[in-house]
């Protein structure tokens, strides 16, 4: 990756749970951070042209056999360094004070007294302070030209400091919530202490971005996989503002779309952006492959496959006669896709692999890749699309898996059946936009069980389907818990559906939480 001309600071992963969080954290700042290994040596930490480090938290204990360590050099690159947690106790390790494993593991919120109210990383915030401490270790003694500059009741040195150099230790996480001041505390070390300038905007990003994306392609040609959804949506606004027509993109209509989905697509990026856009309506192709298959994998898998060859086909008729072949695709894959886990005594966030991602393109395909969204966060692409002028509609969206209404159908995949779950479907969404909970809310959508039952209808028994309706809050996809809506809401989308949806008579809300129940049904 090319270097950036923006102010930088390097996080040191030692395999905490929340070091994506501080490189967020940084970034809301207006700083740009990027997350290296532990191990990165100090030289290639220098020639990356950081104003300052931070060294991430970790489960691990500093005299563990395994612990990670960094390049110890690095406190002679004459640079300030921030030490969270473990962190810190490497940092106090290093230079010759003591870690000791504590009597007492010290988990959950505590109150941190300051100790010297003129240390730059307190500016601004009083004489105590909230925090949340995570940890079993604590450092006993400093290393020399070291102070303590914060106190709790179970540690002399929760906040320390050696202004001649520059270093900084923090015991507890100034990167999560419930150290509601922390924000203010990073904000100190970036620009009191690092003296790192506010140029990480999404606007600059985008400039420099474009530039990068034009050195990259020359003049050749770029083919991108649109979804509809958020990543490849900006993914494609960026790049044909980069580079205009030498961008094309393939839209595969798979058969299970929502409703109106392939026409809103074809409104937004060919008629509003003109941007070039092949759409390909596969349906037919997919629905025959999956007629009769109700396993939810083996459903994964034929879409999978067959979006390879679907996309396959469209980039060989569209390159052909073409003087100008594609030597690029373009893929939107984000900054937590790209790095590197330190997987370190069973850290979660390591072990939590993205899954379902990227959905499977042509790995024989001889292209080279164009990932213009691989430093970006996710509600940093939310903010790039927002700037480029994409809509709410497609920046604030909720995920929608890659296998689309296939894993919202239980058992069997008919065209009937898409038509029953695609209108009940449209109607949560609609209900829930028109209530202002879509936007508030991780996901809303219906599912189509595979159960009937009986009803009644006027005077008419009925022997119909049932649709579930699931609605959850998360942060990431990862745990999620459903959504206490009101009586009202719910009434109003379960009363709709089953008087307009022919072939509905029932409805019922999902309430179990992730885990153990997953968010999609399958
Ligand atoms: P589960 O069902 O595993 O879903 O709790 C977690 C999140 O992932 C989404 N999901 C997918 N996203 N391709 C995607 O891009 C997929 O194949 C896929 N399957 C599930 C799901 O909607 C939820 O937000």
């Amino acid at each position: 990756m090319a270097e950036k001309p923006f102010s930088k600071i390097v996080i040191l992963d030692f395999g905490s749970q929340y070091t994506q969080v501080i490189a967020r954290r940084v970034r809301e700042c207006q700083v740009y951070s990027q997350i290296v290994r532990y191990d990165t040596p100090a030289a290639e930490i220098a020639a990356m042209g950081a104003s300052g480090i931070i060294l991430s938290g970790g489960p691990s204990s500093v005299y563990s056999k395994h612990a990670p360590h960094p390049d110890p050099a690095l406190f002679s690159l004459n640079l300030p360094v921030l030490g969270i947690c473990y962190g810190m106790q490497l940092m106090g390790h290093h230079l010759g004070g003591k870690v000791e494993h504590s009597e007492r593991r010290e988990y959950g919120s505590g109150k941190l007294k300051v100790a010297d109210r003129k240390c730059p990383l307190f500016h601004g915030l009083g004489a105590s302070m909230e925090i949340w401490n995570s940890h079993g270790d604590k450092l006993t003694k400093l290393p020399r030209g070291f102070h303590a500059v914060g106190t709790t009741d179970n540690s002399e040195f929760a906040a320390i400091e050696q202004p001649k150099k520059h270093f900084y230790g923090l015991q507890f996480h100034p990167e999560v919530v419930h150290t509601p001041r922390g924000k203010e505390l990073i904000q100190n070390f970036v620009f009191r202490i690092c003296g790192a300038s506010k140029d990480w905007t999404m606007g600059s990003f985008i400039d420099q971005s474009c530039e990068e994306i034009r050195a990259q392609v020359g003049d050749d040609h770029v083919i991108l996989g649109l979804s509809g959804g958020v990543d490849s949506s900006v993914a494609a606004a960026l790049l044909h503002k980069a580079i205009g027509d030498q961008l094309t993109c393939v839209f595969v209509n798979n058969g299970v779309l929502r409703a109106q989905e392939a026409e809103a697509v074809q409104r937004l990026f060919g008629d509003h952006f003109q941007i070039k856009l092949k759409y390909v309506d596969a349906s037919t192709r997919f629905l025959k492959k999956l007629k009769g298959v109700t396993d939810p994998e083996r459903k994964r898998k034929i879409i999978g496959n067959e979006f390879v060859r679907v996309f396959e086909d469209a980039t060989t008729s569209l390159a052909r006669g073409k003087k100008s072949k594609f030597k690029f695709l373009a893929q939107g894959t984000l900054y937590p896709d790209v790095i590197e886990s330190v997987a370190i005594g069973g850290n979660p966030a390591a072990l939590i692999k993205s899954h379902h991602n990227v959905g499977g393109l042509p790995k024989n395909m001889r292209f080279k890749l164009v990932e213009p969204l691989r430093q970006l966060f996710k509600d940093e692409v939310r903010l790039v699309g927002a700037e480029l002028g994409l809509p709410n509609e497609i920046v604030q969206r909720q995920p929608f898996p890659g296998p689309g209404l296939a894993v919202r159908i239980l058992g069997d995949i008919t065209r009937e059946r898409l038509r029953v779950l695609r209108e009940a479907d449209a109607i949560v969404v609609g209900e829930m936009k028109a209530a202002g909970w879509y936007y508030k809310v991780w996901q809303s959508f219906a599912v189509l069980l595979p159960v009937r039952s009986v009803g009644v209808m006027g005077d008419e028994r009925t022997y119909e389907n049932t649709i579930a309706l699931r609605i959850v809050e998360s942060q990431d996809g990862m745990t999620a818990d459903w959504v206490r809506l009101p009586y009202e809401l719910l009434a109003r989308i379960s009363t709709r559906i089953i008087n307009e949806v022919k072939g509905v008579n029932r409805v019922c809300y999902d309430i179990s939480s992730k885990p153990p129940a997953t968010i999609e049904w399958e």
